[in-house]
């Protein structure tokens, strides 16, 4: 049974080895993209990703996901026809990586977690695993790989790499001890110049093709539109959104794109690709309707009450909290992370759609 299982596998294998597409997605960042990592490491900060209801959409069990179901990354690998990624951690020791991994950790920041500590707030970060640490992973995976320059150039030209969305925690630990959008801001430059780094490292151990998506939408999220409300109407867009949160994202993106643009020229043979998560993001606040999110898409559907459905003393998962019965009819899962559904259109956006530049080099080989 076993043999007739990895004949089979192995059949696959083949196939997927000739499609025309990405053999391989390595993906980093944060718990817009962990598939199973902090929950691996004990998820001590967020314990409830080990139950449902997440999960219960389309795995119908908790897998560590930040979500009911799906993330982009999920879809990207649905997409072009390859395995969900296995979170590193889970499959360090023992795993084949020939069709990439997912290094993404949940509460990741882009900067290293020594940065938080020097500013006395350490002790609020989820996880230190930021992203050097998981370039770190993906030194060793590679090396499991491929070996000489040219054997790696070869299995890297089929690669995509996913880099982000990473960089919202290190702006969200501190919006949520007191900092003002004016400290904020002058923490932009560092933030970008980390994803860059790390972009660069990358280049050098051989990707070619990276996507690397901006913030969301922030003043748009339960968890902002919560903790930051105010009777002031003017503070708010015609869609019920925080403007000057959702500025400081687009702050935050504009410096990244020129950041990637200086990349590119350095990197010619490389294709860096801007995945433009807050517009692809902002169209279901704009007409939530026509992505049937017909609950609106402010509302949390998973969280203990208030106007947003986000309450801090009882959040999803928590007692106190219950998930609505359609989460799809949500853009919004917990408060802080989107819906399976809400998910699905950013990946068909970037995919498909206008909300990569450049473009992706493959069509996607399925329909999702
Ligand atoms: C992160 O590292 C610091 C010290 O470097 C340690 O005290 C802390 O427990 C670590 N945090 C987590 C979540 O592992
Ligand atoms: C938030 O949750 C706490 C704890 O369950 C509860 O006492 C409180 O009433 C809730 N607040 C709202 C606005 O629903």
């Amino acid at each position: 049974m076993k043999f007739i299982v990895l004949l089979i596998f192995s059949l696959l294998g083949t196939i997927t080895a000739t499609h025309l597409g990405y053999d391989s997605i390595f993906s980093f960042g944060d718990s817009l993209a962990d598939t199973g990592n902090f929950l691996h490491t004990g998820a001590l900060a967020f314990p409830v990703i080990e139950k449902l209801p997440y999960g219960e959409t389309f795995f119908g069990h908790a897998t560590g996901r930040c979500s009911d179901g799906r993330l982009v990354v999920d879809f990207f690998a649905e997409a072009y026809g390859l395995p969900y990624l296995q979170p590193y951690l889970v499959v360090a020791k023992d795993g084949k990586f020939e069709h990439g991994v997912n290094f993404a950790v949940a509460g990741a920041t882009a900067l290293d977690s020594k940065f938080l500590y020097d500013q006395k707030i350490g002790s609020i970060l989820w996880t230190n695993d930021s992203l050097s640490v998981q370039l770190g992973w993906f030194k060793k995976v590679k090396s499991t790989l491929c070996s000489s320059q040219e054997d790696c150039a070869n299995y890297f030209k089929k690669s995509l790499f996913l880099v982000g969305e990473i960089g919202g925690n290190d702006y969200n630990y501190l919006f949520f001890v007191g900092g003002t959008i004016k400290q904020l801001k002058a923490m932009v430059p560092l933030v970008v110049e980390a994803i860059g780094a790390a972009i660069s490292s990358l280049i050098e151990e051989g990707a070619v093709e990276l996507v690397v998506p901006g913030n969301l939408p922030i003043g748009c999220s339960a968890v902002y539109l919560t903790l930051f409300r105010t009777p002031n109407e003017v503070a708010y867009d015609q869609n019920g959104c925080l403007k000057q949160y959702n500025s400081f994202a687009k702050y935050h993106n504009v410096q990244l794109k020129l950041a990637l643009e200086k990349l590119s020229i350095k990197y010619p043979h490389a294709k860096i690709i801007y995945a433009d998560y807050y517009r692809a993001a902002k169209r279901f606040f704009h007409s939530p309707k026509h992505y049937g999110f017909s609950d609106g898409a402010l509302v949390a559907c998973c969280g203990g009450g208030g106007p947003y459905n986000f309450n801090n003393s009882a959040r999803c998962g928590h007692i106190g909290s219950k998930a609505c019965l359609n989460p799809s009819t949500h853009v919004n899962w917990d408060g802080i992370h989107l819906t399976d559904a809400a998910y699905r259109y950013v990946a068909k956006g970037l995919i498909n759609g206008p909300f990569t530049s450049p473009r992706l080099t493959y069509s996607p080989v399925k329909d999702f």
